[in-house]
């Protein structure tokens, strides 16, 4: 896909060949002035005019119709040089792939160096541009007899910079895995419950293990019952898909120990069982396995990029169903950990099923727990669909994944877990602990109810029912699933110390 090489002349050829423009920058440097002059002026003129703008996210096109040189110019406005983020630049590149999906360009070039400043070097400027690749030209295939129209899609793309080709090449190659990474999950959430049940959720990750190596263990309903799994089967037991623990390990250091546990909810449809949703709010319940697909995608991150960790990937996945067999409020329940669970709402299986994966991977002598899940609507009243919310018990492991996510530029905003929330989880007269203890502050309730299977083990709870998916197209993506939290947790796990 991408080719390094030194920086081109005014004469060399290009289907396409892409130059970052800063506003404030009064003369034409390097290349566009030697296009300019070659142009007697012309560009320098379109740019009076406004018709070529150094405005962030602005993409203008040029024809120099030049006998050598570029069949086509775009400029990409960058805004002002000071306020160029790695964030930014990533959407205004998403910006340019749009750009050329829709003229259908098959091969071009972009002068990266044109887009590099003090704070975000080329190699980082690499890193957001193949990231961008992916990201802004993924589409979910669909089901549609009709193929739709060849999507044109990118082939190569010359990447020109006078900075170390091997080390823009891995950078390049970084932001490939977490582009992919994120699509891959993007697919996974985009797929209908009824193509992706927990036994294909289970499919699907043996393959990723065999394909990286990874050790995996996958529990079926017998071996739930034998260890007492009562909560993931409790919420099993009005389906007729069976129930599987998905369980990956990447062993990156000599020792098996600080084992970094990413445990993501696998609910591979929602109906709100017995508390049943009404039907408005079932739509897009198929996205309600998101954290696992964090969590899959995430360890197709680590398994191309290798970095020094233990990571121990734990998915519970089932569906939430009725029948005659199924789970109802009022019901008790014995969790993995021996406490019982009161049942209040049926709706609230997010819990009940991460409670569960949560003790697995106490048992399996992790030493810290990140979970991620779809968890509550009161997420997203708290803080729209642009922010993931986390819950903690522990701030030097919060201030880690906080740093990763603000590298990521996945946005995450910390909720408090108090002694009273702590009360309210515990507020059950006939047994240890409540699944739903009232409406206020319920994306707190699902936080706290986690934090007594977490126990003492640092622990960050993320939830992202509001962030999963969109319902609007972006530069870094259409509508539909976003893949949230793999690239940040890919991040965190790379980075952690
Ligand atoms: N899967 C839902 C949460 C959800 C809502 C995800 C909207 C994505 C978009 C979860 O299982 C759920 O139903 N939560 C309930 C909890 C309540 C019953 C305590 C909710 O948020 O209403
Ligand atoms: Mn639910
Ligand atoms: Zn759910």
């Amino acid at each position: 896909m991408f080719t390094v090489k030194p920086l081109p002349s005014a004469e060399t050829a290009h289907e396409a060949l892409a130059i970052g423009l800063f506003e404030g920058a009064e003369a034409w440097s390097g290349l566009a002035g030697e296009y300019d002059s070659r142009l007697g002026g012309q560009l320098s003129r379109l740019r009076k005019e406004g018709d070529i703008s150094a405005k962030r996210g602005r993409v203008a096109v040029v024809h120099p119709l030049l006998p050598t040189g570029a069949k086509r110019l775009y400029f990409v406005g960058l805004g002002k040089k000071e306020e160029l983020t790695f964030e930014r630049l990533r959407e205004v590149f998403g910006r340019l792939f749009r750009t050329w999906k829709q003229a259908k360009r098959a091969e071009a070039a972009i002068v990266l160096d044109t887009f590099a400043t003090e704070t975000v070097d080329p190699n980082e400027a690499a890193h957001a541009l193949a990231e961008a690749y992916y990201l802004a030209t993924y589409e979910f295939p669909g089901y549609k007899q009709k193929k739709s129209e060849p999507d044109g899609a990118l082939e190569s793309l010359t990447v020109h910079t006078e900075a170390d080709a091997a080390e823009i090449e891995a950078s390049l190659f970084v932001g490939s895995v977490y582009g992919k990474a994120t699509n891959s999950a993007r697919t996974l959430v985009n797929t209908p419950g009824n193509l992706l049940t927990a036994s294909d959720l289970a499919d699907y990750a043996v393959k990723l293990a065999d394909r990286y190596d990874f050790d995996y263990e996958i529990l079926g309903k017998e071996e739930m019952e034998r260890l007492g799994m009562g909560a993931l089967l409790a919420v099993n037991q009005g389906s007729t898909q069976p129930p599987k623990l998905i369980v990956l390990k990447y062993q990156g250091k000599e020792q098996w120990e600080d084992v970094i546990a990413l445990v993501g909810k696998g609910v591979t449809f929602d109906t709100g069982g017995y508390c049943l949703k009404p039907r408005d709010s079932m739509i897009d319940m198929k996205t309600d396995m998101a954290g696992a697909a964090a969590v899959l995608g995430a360890m197709e991150a680590i398994g191309e990029l290798r970095p020094e960790q233990n990571v121990l990937a734990v998915i519970p996945a089932t569906d939430n169903m009725i029948s005659g067999q199924a789970l109802k409020p009022d019901d008790v329940i014995t969790s993995l950990s021996g406490k019982t669970i009161e049942v209040r709402n049926t709706d609230a299986e997010g819990r009940l099923i991460l409670a569960d994966a949560v003790t697995y991977a106490k048992q399996h002598g992790v030493s810290y727990i990140i979970d991620v899940a779809t968890l509550t609507g009161g997420v997203i009243v708290a803080l729209g669909t642009d922010k993931t919310g986390a819950m903690t018990n522990n701030e030097a492991l919060f201030e880690q994944l906080l740093e990763a996510s603000m590298e990521t530029g996945e946005f995450i905003w910390r909720l408090p877990i108090t002694e009273k929330d702590r009360e309210r989880v515990r507020s059950s007269k006939i047994a240890d602990l409540n699944n739903s203890p009232g409406r206020e502050g319920h994306a707190i309730m699902g936080g706290a109810f986690i934090g007594e299977f977490a126990e003492d083990t640092p622990w960050v709870h993320l939830d992202i029912a509001g962030t999963a998916a969109t319902k609007k197209d972006s530069d870094l993506g259409p509508a539909g699933a976003t893949g949230v939290m793999v690239r940040t947790l890919a991040a965190f796990v790379e980075r952690f110390e």
